[in-house]
């Protein structure tokens, strides 16, 4: 799911490092979108809507909805598709606003 390596624009990266997702380690490129990293990874489901319970993934991909928000590093609402990742951050899924009630 992930370009390595492309011919004409000679974009040439391989993941360097990992974050943690929901406890998960997950391989990442140093400064890509988290977004990117997860759906490189197979992660699809986001965040959870307050009201309908309903899965949300990435939607715009340029920081301007609310589908990719999640928990970085202990921060709910963070829009992942505009946030670049940096070495042993955590993500977690948000269920509303906040965790997932225990
Ligand atoms: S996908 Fe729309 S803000 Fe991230």
């Amino acid at each position: 799911m992930r370009v390595e390596h492309h011919p004409i624009l000679g974009i040439s990266r391989k993941p360097d490092t990992y974050i943690l997702f929901n406890g998960e380690r997950i391989p990442a490129v140093t400064g890509e979108p988290i977004a990117a990293a997860l759906l490189a990874a197979g992660v699809h489901n986001f965040r959870f809507t307050v009201k309908s319970h309903t899965a949300r993934s990435v939607f715009c991909g340029i920081g301007r909805c609310n589908d990719c928000k999640m928990i970085v590093n202990g921060v709910p609402n963070i829009r992942t598709c505009v946030t670049p990742v940096q070495e042993g951050m955590t993500v977690e899924t948000q269920y509303g606003l906040s965790r997932k009630e225990e």
